[in-house]
């Protein structure tokens, strides 16, 4: 794998394969030795917990070098462009970049470019993909079902910003599972339709292995916008009753931060059915199987 900008690009045997190495990871069962001083940077112009710090502890985790990257403190403020600090990071001898940007699609200059040669890793761009999530979620519904093919999976909410759920609807109709998507109607597009169907929750909750909760993304939203949070969680969020007809074996999904008592109700967060937290920890082992992969996949 030369870059991992966008789940558009994996196969399903690339999936499985990264899968299954961040299982070994995971296991301890992985040998990985470098065979020299490497360099990796974490370049965040987005708030993050989960990604930037799995992304740091994977890459410690493998012996490499961290050049931790703080825009605010970089000629990024004089003005210098996306390209032109990757550029240098590069001529420095950086080998992979780990980049999260509100840009949508910011990559595509940098991994068509010549002169750059270090692995590009999107660690999520603007609303388009989140290609690291999506990984670390197949991991946990794998780790659950051994299989995706047939599994009912909803995904929940505020779909048009997540980045989230459109990596995820890529991939999991990819692997053969049937998706449903559910939530306001205004944060739905007709675009989702090539991968599943828009349901009522209510009527498809009893039938999901796995129901996938999303984050309402009020950064995203134009601020004249009305929301209640009392309303949206009765009408579209998972809350006690409604838990109570899922089945036993299904699992609930978020990637997190959660809105507690909007999308899900507070007490169903670190329940017995939920994944939460499993998902958070399957994202170290996830990102070392990243960074593995387009480490052995770098350009000459
Ligand atoms: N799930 C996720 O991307 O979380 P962070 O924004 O904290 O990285």
């Amino acid at each position: 794998l030369e870059n991992l900008t966008t789940m558009e690009n994996l196969s399903t045997e690339e999936v499985m394969g990264l899968i299954k190495r961040a299982s070994e990871f995971k296991a301890g069962t992985a040998e990985f030795k470098l065979d020299k001083q490497t360099f990796a940077s974490n370049l965040f112009f987005e708030n993050s917990t989960r990604t930037h710090h799995s992304f740091h502890i994977a890459e410690a985790k493998l012996g490499l070098d961290i050049l931790e990257f703080d825009a605010k403190a970089s000629s990024i403020s004089k003005g210098e462009t996306l390209y032109d600090t990757i550029l240098t990071l590069d001529a420095l001898g950086v080998e992979v970049c780990v980049v999260r940007s509100g840009v949508e699609n910011y990559y595509e200059e940098l991994v068509e470019s010549d002169n750059i040669h270090c692995a590009i890793v999107n660690g999520g761009d603007g609303s388009g993909q989140h290609p690291s999530q999506c990984l670390l979620d197949l991991m946990t519904i794998y780790e659950e079902f051994g299989k995706f093919e047939g599994l009912r999976i909803a995904i929940s909410g505020d779909l048009t910003h997540s980045r989230v759920a459109k990596s995820n609807m890529m991939m999991l109709k990819k692997l053969g599972a049937k998706l449903y998507f559910t939530g306001p109607a205004a944060w739905y597009d007709e675009e989702f339709d090539q991968y599943g169907r828009y349901a009522n929750l209510d009527r498809i909750l009893p039938k999901l292995d796995v129901h996938m909760l999303l984050r309402v993304q009020h950064e995203r939203h134009d601020s004249e916008e009305s929301f209640s949070k009392e309303s949206y969680h009765r009408q579209f969020g998972l809350t006690e009753e409604r838990a109570k007809t899922l089945k036993p074996e299904a699992i609930i999904m978020h990637p997190a931060p959660v809105n507690r008592d909007v999308e899900i109700a507070d007490s169903l967060v670190e329940s017995s059915q939920s994944r939460i937290v499993q998902q958070m920890t399957n994202g170290v082992y996830t990102r070392m199987a990243i960074l593995e992969a387009v480490l052995a996949g770098r350009k000459g």
